[in-house]
């Protein structure tokens, strides 16, 4: 009974989050009718979905109707530095919703439910509508930082002159490496609008004059001549024919000498795993690709000219796979 009311808790923490009201609670407890005045909300209806929320921990409820944050709730902020406040938004954004309301189509058909109920890919619905897309910007970023520590320690960038991180979002990833690697320089190859975010990010991190933006389609070209070709989380958003395009660009722009780091999740075994294999479903519904298996990336390395050299992992979901040319 508890997975079938899932949605209902997203949805309340959606709700939550749209409101600001962890940003609200930042100075302190306060009542829910002062919460109702400062959002415009109906008193009775934000108390219901707030003692909710106080009841699977979110936030703390008083004897008296007033609230204040717990530690998870000290999440929802959004000046926290971990933030989970964009990924609770993207995650439950509308156009999220209205394709997981169609997971059946793709199960029955195959097919993509987002591009089924949205009329275009979610890439293109993101490009028409840009509040979305700097809402999908900003989970990428707060969810990049989440995974750098795990990632600086699975994997030695200091070895490298040039990193490029292709489809790097705004740069979170490519900043975390270079401020970690000093001697380091990068390449940033992305969408246009999303470079657009970039000097912002690679600013606040000291490390921008080490950065070459690129505009990039990684359909077509990526660029040359980098020791390390870094795709966080690209590949698991193509389903194999696409995600096999991007490596053979990477392929073709590499020297024999250089590398492809890819960091993605590897599916795990049988009935465990189910951060991986929700995610998978995600990839079904939403950005149209999917979670791989280590066999399913091996395979997938060797038919476009790569020899995987090994797997290491990198936190909850995530790895460092590391390949180089083949022959
Ligand atoms: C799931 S996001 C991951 C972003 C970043 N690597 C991270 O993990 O934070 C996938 C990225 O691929 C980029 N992308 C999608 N299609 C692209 C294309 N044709 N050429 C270049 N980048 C593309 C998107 O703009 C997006 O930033």
């Amino acid at each position: 009974m508890g997975i079938a009311r899932g949605y209902q808790r997203s949805q309340a923490l959606a709700v939550a989050a749209e409101l600001g009201i962890a940003d609200l609670l930042g100075g302190g407890r306060r009542t829910v009718g002062d919460l109702a005045t400062t959002t415009g909300t109906d008193e009775p209806s934000l108390y219901r979905l707030l003692r909710a929320l106080a009841s699977i921990g979110v936030f703390h409820e008083d004897d008296e109707r007033r609230f204040s944050l717990t530690d998870m709730g000290e999440l929802l902020r959004r000046d926290h530095p971990q933030s989970v406040d964009p990924a609770v938004r993207m995650f439950c954004a509308d156009y999220q919703w209205r394709a997981w309301g169609e997971l059946s189509h793709s199960v029955r058909t195959g097919g993509n439910a987002a591009v089924h109920t949205l009329g275009t890919d979610v890439w293109e619905h993101r490009r028409r509508n840009p509040q979305d897309g700097v809402v999908f910007d900003a989970a990428m970023r707060t969810m990049a930082d989440s995974y750098a520590d795990g990632v600086l320690a699975a994997h030695d960038f200091g070895t490298y002159d040039l990193v490029a991180d292709i489809g790097g979002g705004t740069g979170t990833m490519l900043a975390a490496v270079l401020d970690a690697h000093p001697a380091v320089r990068g390449i940033l190859a992305e969408q246009p609008e999303v470079l657009a975010g970039a000097p912002v990010v690679l600013d606040a991190a000291g490390v921008a004059d080490r950065v070459t933006l690129v505009e990039c389609d990684f359909f077509a070209e990526v660029p040359k001549g980098a020791d390390a070709y870094v795709l966080l989380r690209v590949l698991h958003d193509w389903v194999d024919e696409d995600a096999a395009r991007i490596l053979r660009r990477v392929r073709e722009a590499m020297d024999p000498s250089a590398r492809v780091l890819i960091i993605d999740a590897v599916v795990g075994p049988p009935n465990e795993d189910p951060l991986t294999k929700f995610l998978d479903m995600m990839m079904l519904v939403s950005a149209g690709g999917r979670e791989r298996t280590e066999a399913e990336w091996t395979a997938l390395l060797e038919e476009t000219g790569f020899r995987l050299e090994s797997i290491v992992p990198a936190g909850p979901g995530r790895a460092v796979i590391d390949a180089v040319p083949a022959g």
